[in-house]
C-alpha cells in the first residue's frame, strides 16, 4: 500500500469516527487534554536567529511542549510577497504581523497568503505547529495519538485560519521563530505594548559553521532581500555573512542598551545547546516559564543521541549533535574560513569564537575554537 493510500484511509476512517464517536471523542479529549489554558496574560517568546543556525531545532523544543502554540517563520509569507524589497523595509510589516500573531489575530495572513488565507495549508510550514496537528484544531487525530507531521500535512490541511486563531487562544505560551529580524530596535514598541509579555531568545552560531552549511543550501532569494540596500549584484555567502554577523552583534547591543529588555533577553549559542542539550533546554524553558516534563526530557535525549531520527517530515535533527557542530573544521576550505573570519570578526569576538590562524589549526580538532568560558552576563 502506498503511503498516500494509507494516509487516505487514516483520514477517511477518522471521518467515520467523527460522525459516530463524537461524544466519546469529546470525553477523551477533555480527560486527556494536557495543555493548561492561559490563566494570566499569555507569555510571548520570539526566537531571533539567522539562517542555518539551528533555530528550527530550538523551535521544535518549544513546539513539543503542550503549553506552547508555536509558529515556524511567520515572516516567510511577507518576504515571499515582497521579494524586491529590502530586509530593512520588510521589518515593519513583519513586526506588525508578529504582534498580531502573538495575540492570536490571524487576519494579516489573509493578505499575505497566496490564496487569501482560507486554510492552514497555505502556510508552507503549518505542520511544524504541533497545535495545528492535534485536537481541537485537527480532529484527524485521536487526542492520545502522538504528533505525526506527514499525517498532519495530509489530514489537517483544511483547518481554517479562523480555527487556527481560536486554537492559539487556548495556549498559555505563544512562541515564534524568525531569521528575518536583523535589527532588534524595530521590536522595541512591542515591549511597551500592554497586550504583550514578550521575551527574546537570541540564538547564535559559529559564523564559519553557518557559512559551511550555507554552501549546500540555496538562500539566494533571502540573501537578495538581505543585501538589497547594499546593492543587488554579487550575492555571495561571504557578503551575506558580513551583514548577518553585524546584525547579530547589533541585536545584542540593542538588548543590552534597552531598559525594556532587561530580564527579557537571553542569548544562547548553538554549540552549547549541542554539547549540553538538556542543561540548556532547562535554561531555555526556565526563561520562557515552561515546565520540563520527564517525557520531554526523554524526547530531547532521543533526538540528540539516537541513530535513527523518529521525526518524519523535513526537520531532521542531528543524530549526534556535538559532532555535527564540528564538521566545518575538516570539510571547509581555509581561504573561505579566513574570509568569513574577517567579515565576522566582531561577532566572533562577542560570541566567543576563536579564529583559526592556519589550515593546520582549523583541522586540529583537539584545539577548541569555541571559547568554553564564554558568557554574556
Ligand atoms: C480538503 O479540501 C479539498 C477541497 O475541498 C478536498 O479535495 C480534500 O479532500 C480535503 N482534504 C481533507 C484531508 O479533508
Ligand atoms: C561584482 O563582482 C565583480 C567581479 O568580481 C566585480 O568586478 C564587481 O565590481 C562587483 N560588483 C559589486 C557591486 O560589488
Ligand atoms: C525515546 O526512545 C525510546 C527508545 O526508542 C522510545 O521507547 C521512547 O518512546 C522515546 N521517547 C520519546 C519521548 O520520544
Amino acid at each position: 500500500m502506498s503511503s498516500l493510500h494509507k494516509y487516505f484511509l487514516i483520514c477517511g476512517s477518522l471521518f467515520l469516527f467523527n460522525l459516530s464517536q463524537f461524544v466519546l471523542y469529546k470525553t477523551l479529549f477533555f480527560t486527556h487534554s494536557s495543555h493548561s489554558a492561559p490563566k494570566n496574560k499569555p507569555v510571548h517568546l520570539l526566537v531571533v536567529s539567522s539562517w542555518r543556525s539551528g533555530s528550527s531545532f530550538i523551535g521544535q523544543i518549544f513546539n513539543h511542549h503542550n503549553d506552547v502554540f508555536y509558529l515556524f517563520e511567520p515572516g516567510h509569507p511577507v518576504w515571499m510577497k515582497f521579494q524586491n524589497e529590502s530586509s530593512e523595509l520588510l521589518h515593519f510589516p513583519l513586526r506588525d504581523l508578529l504582534r498580531s500573531l502573538f495575540t492570536c489575530d490571524v487576519s494579516p495572513l489573509y493578505q499575505y497568503l497566496p490564496k487569501g488565507g482560507k486554510i492552514v495549508s497555505e502556510l508552507s510550514f503549518f505542520a511544524e505547529t504541533q497545535a495545528l496537528c492535534t485536537p481541537p484544531a485537527c480532529s484527524a487525530f485521536m487526542p492520545t495519538e502522538g504528533y505525526d507531521r506527514l499525517k498532519c500535512q495530509l489530514c489537517c490541511m483544511n483547518t481554517s485560519l479562523d480555527q487556527m486563531g481560536e486554537t492559539c487562544k487556548t495556549y498559555s505560551h505563544v512562541v515564534m521563530k524568525t531569521v528575518r529580524i536583523l535589527d532588534l530596535s524595530i521590536l522595541l514598541p512591542l515591549f511597551r505594548d500592554p497586550a504583550l509579555d514578550l521575551r527574546i531568545l537570541h540564538l547564535v552560531r559559529d559564523p564559519r559553521a553557518v557559512a559551511f552549511s550555507r554552501q549546500s543550501f540555496d538562500l539566494t532569494t533571502d540573501d537578495r532581500i538581505v543585501l538589497k540596500n547594499e546593492g543587488n549584484e554579487n550575492i555571495t555567502i561571504s557578503r551575506a555573512m558580513e551583514k548577518i554577523c553585524k546584525s547579530q552583534v547589533d541585536i545584542n547591543r540593542v538588548a543590552k542598551a534597552s531598559e525594556v529588555l532587561q530580564g527579557r533577553y537571553m542569548a544562547i549559542r548553538n554549540e552549547d545547546l549541542s554539547n549540553e542539550p538538556l542543561k540548556n533546554v532547562k535554561k531555555i524553558y526556565n526563561f520562557a516559564g515552561l515546565h520540563l516534563t520527564k517525557d520531554l526530557e526523554q524526547w530531547v535525549y532521543n533526538i540528540t543521541h539516537k541513530e535513527v531520527s523518529d521525526e518524519n517530515g523535513f526537520m531532521t535533527f542531528s543524530r549526534d549533535s556535538s559532532k555535527v557542530a564540528q564538521k566545518w573544521r575538516t570539510a571547509m576550505n581555509f581561504h573561505f574560513v579566513e574570509q568569513i573570519q574577517q567579515n565576522c570578526i566582531g561577532a566572533m569576538n562577542l560570541f566567543g569564537y576563536k579564529p583559526a590562524k592556519s589550515q593546520i589549526e582549523q583541522n586540529n580538532l583537539t584545539l577548541d575554537l569555541v571559547n568554553k568560558e564564554w558568557s554574556l552576563e
